[in-house]
């Protein structure tokens, strides 16, 4: 598969050598698998507001204070997109959940850490709390192998002694900001853990300090089709432009891929008014501030289900169901009709009933005004390919062959 990718994304550069954006021989591709795990009722929403309700709460600066207000029952993550990486030499592989919301790796929730040649204890314990679920254990430095070509002799890895919320993965590949590492070692210190993207960049294994996540719409549990590539974008996962936007300064939203935007329903049915709130590939859902969700509510004529705790909207409704969209300094981004449903085929999976129509816009738990109003999660990242670009503080979204296509 590698090879293949390479020659693509070669000559995928040579045909848009006028683009600078677009070119970069260093860039590597790595395949992620798309898998859906809930095991009980309400599981999605849950997951995402408690998440939700931890981000809020502040980065890992704030991790004491986090973990004394979490009080929510663990929610497993419902769908994670995740990817096979290799750590130790020989390596052992684990599949780590991709999350930008958080910025440590860390493995050994499920399959045991696997000591060899290039592993080296420190003496640090490590520990971080996400709303679903947390991990603690000791700090090691690795060989973590990303993919090919994408090595980094020493990284500092948690392996955990402890973790709950992670059954069926085996650990986290953190690619948020760095700041996120803050205060997750012990004894403390005053620095950050540099992440695996910061040593790739640091190394000189990729030559632009940017990651580009491509996520696509699907219609079964498990799917191979989401694909990460440091260093660059794939031109062949997106059309257009992409349309970037500055890192916000509103805090807590500035601790994570924060920006500001605004939502609108239709042409003129303002939802959310500007402000700032966050992308995360560790939400299912778009999540937006309880005001907002009223009326969105009220826009769609969609009732809430007592039992998936999403929008449910009639099939005349339906025909009416207006686009949503994205205003963000980088561009407006048109959520279709169809990109705001639950794919109607995993209605069971969720304890919906066949044929119904749910929403996949949600409430987020809390009133706008409080620094962190949105999470564009996976609802929206599977309509539009992001790019997360450490180098020049921004975030950038680009339509793809999926925007606007009617899967669900
Ligand atoms: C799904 O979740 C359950 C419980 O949360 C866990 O035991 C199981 O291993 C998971 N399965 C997969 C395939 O992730
Ligand atoms: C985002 O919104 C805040 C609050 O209105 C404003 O201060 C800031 O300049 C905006 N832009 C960025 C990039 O943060």
């Amino acid at each position: 598969m590698f090879p293949t990718t390479l020659l693509t994304t070669l000559l995928l550069a040579f045909s848009v050598a006028a683009n600078p954006v677009l070119v970069d021989r260093s860039t590597v591709t790595l395949p992620l698998s798309r898998r859906l795990n809930l095991t009980s009722i309400h599981n999605l929403v849950l997951h995402d507001q408690a998440r939700a309700k931890n981000l809020k709460l502040g980065g890992s600066g704030k991790s004491a204070n986090r973990r004394a207000v979490i009080s929510e029952p663990v929610q497993n993550q419902a769908v994670t997109y995740v990817a096979s990486i290799g750590v130790g030499s020989p390596a052992t592989t684990y599949s780590l959940l991709i999350d930008t919301g958080s910025s440590n790796t860390w493995v050994g929730a499920d399959k045991a850490y696997v000591k060899t040649s290039t592993s080296t204890q420190t003496t640090n314990k490590v520990a971080v709390t996400y709303g679903s679920g947390s991990f603690s254990g000791t700090e090691f430095t690795d060989q973590v192998t990303i993919a090919t070509g994408l090595v980094i002799p020493k990284q500092s890895i948690g392996v955990a002694t402890k973790s709950t919320g992670f059954d069926g993965v085996d650990g986290i590949l953190g690619i948020g900001p760095v700041d996120l590492t803050l205060d997750t070692l012990s004894p403390a210190t005053s620095s950050s853990i540099p992440t695996v993207t910061d040593n790739l960049f640091a190394n000189g294994v990729i030559s632009a300090h940017s990651i580009g996540i491509s996520f696509e719409p699907s219609i079964t549990g498990t799917d191979n089709n989401g694909e990460i590539t440091w260093g660059g974008t794939d031109s062949s996962k997106f059309t257009g432009t992409i349309g970037f936007s500055s890192l916000t300064t509103t805090s807590p939203a500035n601790e994570f891929w924060g920006i500001n935007q605004s939502i609108r329903y239709g042409t003129s049915t303002t939802i959310l008014a500007t402000t700032a709130g966050i992308v995360d590939t560790g939400t299912t859902l778009v999540l937006i501030a309880t005001n907002a969700f009223t009326k969105y509510k009220t826009a769609t004529g969609g009732v809430l289900d007592s039992t998936t705790g999403l929008l449910r909207i009639t099939a005349a409704q339906l025909t009416s169901l207006q686009s949503l969209f994205f205003v963000t300094p980088g561009g407006t981004f048109e959520l279709t009709a169809n990109g705001q449903l639950w794919p109607r085929a995993l209605n069971t999976d969720i304890g919906g009933v066949a044929g119904r129509i749910y929403l996949i816009v949600n409430d987020l738990g809390s009133n706008s005004g409080e620094g962190l109003d949105f999470i564009n999660g996976f609802g929206f990242l599977e309509r539009f390919y992001s790019v997360f670009d450490t180098a020049n503080n921004r975030v950038g979204f680009a339509t793809t062959p999926f925007t606007t296509a009617t899967t669900n």
